[in-house]
């Protein structure tokens, strides 16, 4: 049993995380038209088992049931994202009105429940229309991007005021047009096509925190970052050094450019003739202020010199005798402690919240019908007192949004990695709450908690 001893504020807000694509399904119903993803997931082979998310956890239907699952959570917050295709079937030009009903209802819903709803414009469910266009390595993108997201926060912004523009850049772009692990699926080995996609996401990102602040009177708005905490394999130079790019890849590539201005001059040294191209004024519209700083936490790198390497020269060193996740992701909560230090004593003294953290495990079902999922417990009372330590010396951390409410399509993986503090049966689309969650509401409600 774990103690309940968390002091974290009376305003400190908990919430789950959840991204379209992952858990919609209806993939193809009340005139949505298909996204990247649904493109992508459907050829075989791409995802694991040949998954899709044509169904996924039906939350298209089910979504008031779902919002029951948040209520027995207690938590009073909900991050969810916007299917783009939903509202702009084309990508671009006609509105689907009943796509914006769809998240309309959803959003009366939440503060009917009294769960403040924190939208993100874009979780990677790209119009696959606008990636017949070459999709974000394409600088036209930007325009379409804000199309969208004014008609949404128009739409919504009377009632939601909390907006996060973009998540994980890094992810969407090296994996999608780079790697070939994400949808659209382009294995092209070309880093060029991952810095213009970041480029032009960044310069639409920019320019979206305005047009938020127009149409949603009131409200804030920010951006989630993957950041990865990285550690030097050994003491040595090479290693240190090799650390330090692979810091500039993942980390200050996306975290210089939104609160400096700049590219990091190391990295566009490194990088070369795969600097995407940058006019006049793109960097001081990239670095509009925002009102609140997102990070999504799993893991750390551990790196290593390694000169065969291309891009980098660098390798992630696996730590042998130390617990991984299903995802084979490392567990290690001082992480997130550690980069929460460090954003806000290198970068910003913005509110920050952890947007997305949880973790894979291969949950069973016990004969008695509960999961009783004891290492994602202890990996959820890990990391909330690594943000509650951040947060005692004066870390303006805010709130804190577990991935994810329930298990759901994840990505590559298919439906074969469990995030959920709620289990799904995917046959009957029955959820059921896994200890973790009872962990989650615990700590969301202030049970047992001392008296302050
Ligand atoms: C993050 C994604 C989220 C989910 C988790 C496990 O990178 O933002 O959609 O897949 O990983």
């Amino acid at each position: 049993m774990i103690e309940q001893d968390f002091h974290f504020p009376d305003d400190f807000i908990w919430g789950t995380t959840t991204a379209a694509y992952q858990i919609e399904g209806a993939a193809d119903e009340d005139g949505k038209g298909p996204s990247i993803w649904d493109t992508f997931a459907r050829k075989r082979g791409f995802v694991r088992n040949s998954d899709n998310g044509d169904v996924a956890c039906d939350h298209y239907h089910r979504w008031q049931g779902d919002i029951d699952l948040m209520r027995e959570l207690n938590t009073g917050a909900y991050r969810f994202s916007i299917s783009w295709p939903r509202i702009y079937p084309e990508g671009r030009g006609r509105v689907n009105q009943p796509g914006l009903d769809f998240y309309s209802r959803l959003v009366d819903g939440l503060l009917d429940a009294g769960i403040t709803p924190f939208v993100t414009l874009y979780h990677w469910d790209l119009p696959e229309a606008l990636q017949t266009e070459g999709g974000w390595p394409e600088r036209k993108i930007v325009d379409d991007y804000l199309a969208y997201a004014d008609t949404v926060t128009r739409a919504l912004g009377d009632r939601v005021k909390h907006w996060v523009t973009f998540n994980e850049p890094w992810t969407f772009t090296w994996l999608g047009y780079v790697l070939g692990m994400h949808a659209p699926g382009l294995p092209s080995g070309n880093p060029m096509l991952a810095m213009a996609a970041t480029h032009h996401a960044y310069l639409a990102h920019g320019a979206a925190i305005p047009m938020i602040h127009a149409n949603a009177p009131g409200s804030q708005a920010g951006i989630s970052l993957n950041l990865v905490q990285v550690e030097s394999a050994s003491d040595s130079a090479e290693d240190r050094a090799a650390a330090a790019r692979f810091d500039g890849f993942n980390n200050r590539w996306y975290l210089d450019p939104l609160f400096r201005g700049e590219y990091p001059a190391d990295m566009v040294e490194k990088y070369g003739m795969f600097m995407p191209e940058v006019r006049p004024g793109d960097m001081e519209q990239i670095a509009t202020p925002m009102d609140f700083f997102g990070v999504n936490y799993y893991t750390r790198g551990v790196i290593a010199d390694e000169p065969e390497q291309l891009l980098l020269q660098a390798r992630q060193v696996e730590q042998e005798g130390v617990e991984h996740t299903d995802s084979g992701w490392e567990v290690y909560p001082h992480g997130l402690y550690a980069l929460l230090r460090r954003v806000h004593d290198e970068y910003t003294s913005l509110p920050l919240y952890v947007t997305e953290s949880g973790a894979a495990f291969a949950d069973t079902v016990s004969a008695d019908g509960e999961i009783h999922d004891d290492r994602r417990t202890a990996y959820l009372d890990g990391h909330f007192r690594a943000a509650q330590q951040a947060l005692d010396e004066g870390v303006p951390v805010k709130g804190y949004f577990v991935w994810s409410l329930m298990d759901n399509f994840e990505w590559a993986e298919g439906y074969s990695k469990r995030f959920g503090v709620y289990y799904v049966d995917y046959p009957t689309q029955r959820r059921t709450l896994k200890d973790s969650g009872r962990f989650l509401a615990r700590v969301a409600t202030g049970v047992n908690l001392p008296t302050k």
